[in-house]
Order: C-alpha cells, then structure tokens, then sequence
C-alpha cells in the first residue's frame, strides 16, 4: 500500500523529494485528488500511465505553483495573461502552444505543440510544487476510465500500491474537474466544462466556442457529439429518473422526502456548488456490490450544473 501522510512541513518536503526523483506522489486540489510526476522526467511521466493503466498516451495537464513557472513552458498571449490575472489560482486549465525549450517530456504532450498548464486554488497542492521545483503533470488519482477521487481514500483505493506517497488533505472542495479551454487557436473553445463557467471566461475574453470536448479519461478520440464513457462506476447509471427501481441506489438532489439507506442527496439544500462537491463520492458510495445499478434525478443544467451534468452523461454513457 502506498504512504498515506498528512498536511505537514515534512510532507511537503518529502512531496518535494519523491517528485524530483522521478516519482508519483499524489496530492490534493481544490478539484480532485491527481497523480503528479515530474513532466520534464519521460520515465516518470510513464509511470503515471502505467498506474492509471491508461490504454493511449492521453495528454496530461501540467501544474504549477504561479504564473511565471507557467509562463517557462507555455506562450501566453492576450487573452491567456487576462484569465491567468483573472482566474488564477482557481479550477482553469489553459491549453497554450507549448514554449520553445519547456523541456516538458512528449508524453505529456502526446507530441502535441500545445501544453495544458494549470495552477491550483489550494495551499497545500501548491506548496508541494513550489517544493518539487519542477512542472507536475497530474491527471486526476484514479484508475483510467473511473471516478476522479474527491478525498484521499479514494486514491489508497484505486490506486494503492502504484502511488510512492499520498498527501492526504481531506475532501476537495470543488469535487469535479478543472474548466479546460483551448486557446491555441484563434477561437477560443470550452473542451470541459467546470466550476470557472464559461460565462465567466467570456465576460474577460468574449465569445468563446462551446462545441469541443476533451479526449476523457480513456484518450479515445471522439467523433463530434459523441460522449467517451468515463467517470464511470461499474453499475449502470440511469439519469432523469423519477425513482429508483428494485436494486438501484438513488441519487438526488434538493429538498426531497425520499431518504434512507439507498438514497444520496447531492444536495438537500438544492445547492448546485454542494452537490458538484458531493457528486463523485456519491458515485463510489452508491457503487455497492449487489446493487443492480444508480439512478440519478435531474440536476438544473445551469452554472456548475453544467459541468455536473456533462460528468453524468459520460458516467452514464454506453460502455466499450
Ligand atoms: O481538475 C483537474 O483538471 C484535475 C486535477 C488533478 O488538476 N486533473 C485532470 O486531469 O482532470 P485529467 O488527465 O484527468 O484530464 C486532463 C484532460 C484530458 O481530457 C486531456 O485530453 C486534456 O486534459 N488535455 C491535456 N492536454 C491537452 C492538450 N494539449 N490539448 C487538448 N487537451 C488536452
Ligand atoms: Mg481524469
């Protein structure tokens, strides 16, 4: 099993030292859990595929603990240094044309001239990269093609023995992934969506594109409109339900009499922000062995519902 330690000086600081020698260490964000590696390092980057057994070299999305670091390995122009200004630290990956020189391995890339580049809203992730002294290419903590970890028993879960270390930094507060938007184009386009929403990204930029998608977990291309499954507990998931059937776990959301063993509230209050942070462990916890699968209710697609609904879809989506 790997080292589960808690948020200390000493953490950090062995963090810092597993990372620089080629490493995983995986680390808390204010999205979800993810499984650094130094990404100038091509060995410890492969390792992460490894861990995850990630079937395609899907690209990673770099992390760094301020704007100059993310400025060394990607080209920032206008519309880049406004949202970084804006929005950084916070749950936004820029896709940027790679800068000459970044020394980020290929892997990281998948030979792409573009990087992801990311710098976390939270003090413990980034004092672990400000220790490392190096780019940490993380995907989120969780074998390929499952539920991304909210809290660090989901990683000693999945994970387990192919992590050297996990700093453990209680729940995320977030709980899904990161708003990723493409602006290595003329265009800026949303590939996912997250807690920064795009109308955030729009009142600072203008217009942006909606139609993109990311590769998902899996790093299978995807035809336009088409939903790659990921996120994905292993019982089906069945979504705008009005009740469960024999066998399903319940999941809903807002002021809702149905309550008990098979029924999960994201959020009693109908706080889409609450549920957003609630909605991975609700998958895990409505995961049993011996049920015969989850039902969700409909969640408002508005705000951060939009991101909490484009998880669902791909949760639920037919599997290969
Ligand atoms: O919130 C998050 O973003 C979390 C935490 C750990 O920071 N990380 C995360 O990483 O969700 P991951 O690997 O699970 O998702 C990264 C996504 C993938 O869908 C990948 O296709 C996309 O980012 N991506 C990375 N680099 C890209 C690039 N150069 N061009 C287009 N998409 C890219
Ligand atoms: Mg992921």
């Amino acid at each position: 099993m790997a080292t589960v330690t808690g948020n200390s000086a000493a953490a950090v600081q062995k963090a810092g030292e597993i990372l620089r020698s080629g490493g995983l260490v995986s680390f808390p964000t204010e999205t979800v859990y993810g499984l650094g590696a130094d990404a100038t390092n091509g060995r410890a980057v492969a390792r992460i595929f490894e861990a995850k057994k990630r079937p395609s070299f899907n690209p990673l999305i770099v992390h760094v603990p301020d704007e100059k670091a993310a400025r060394q390995i990607a080209i920032f122009d206008e519309r880049a240094s406004i949202l970084a200004a804006t929005l950084w630290p916070g749950p936004l990956t820029l896709i940027l044309p790679k800068a000459q020189n970044s020394g980020i391995s290929d892997l990281v890339t998948a030979g792409l001239d573009t990087v992801a580049v990311r710098m976390p809203d939270h003090d413990l992730a980034r004092a672990i990269l400000k220790e490392a002294g190096v780019p940490i290419a993380a995907p989120s903590a969780n074998p390929s093609g499952r539920v991304s970890p909210t809290a660090p028993g989901h990683v000693s879960d999945g994970l387990g023995a192919a992590v050297d270390l996990i700093v453990a930094g209680g729940r995320t507060s977030v709980g899904i992934e990161s708003t990723i938007l493409d602006l290595s184009g003329p265009r800026p386009r949303l590939l996912r969506p997250g807690a920064v929403l795009a109308a955030d990204i729009e009142s600072l930029i203008g217009p942006i594109d909606h139609g993109g998608s990311d590769a998902g977990d899996e790093g299978r291309p995807t035809a336009p409109g088409q939903l790659p499954s990921h996120y994905a507990p292993h019982a089906p998931v069945r979504l705008n339900a009005q009740s469960a059937r024999p066998g399903e776990i319940l999941i809903t959301f807002g002021p809702d009499l149905r309550k008990g063993d098979g029924v999960i509230n994201l959020s009693e209050k109908g706080d889409l922000l609450e549920a957003a942070a609630n909605l991975f462990a609700a998958l895990i916890a409505a995961d049993r062995p011996g049920m015969s699968g989850i039902a969700v209710t409909e969640i408002p697609d508005q705000g951060i519902g939009l991101a909490i609904n484009d998880r669902l879809r791909r949760a639920a989506a037919p599997r290969s």
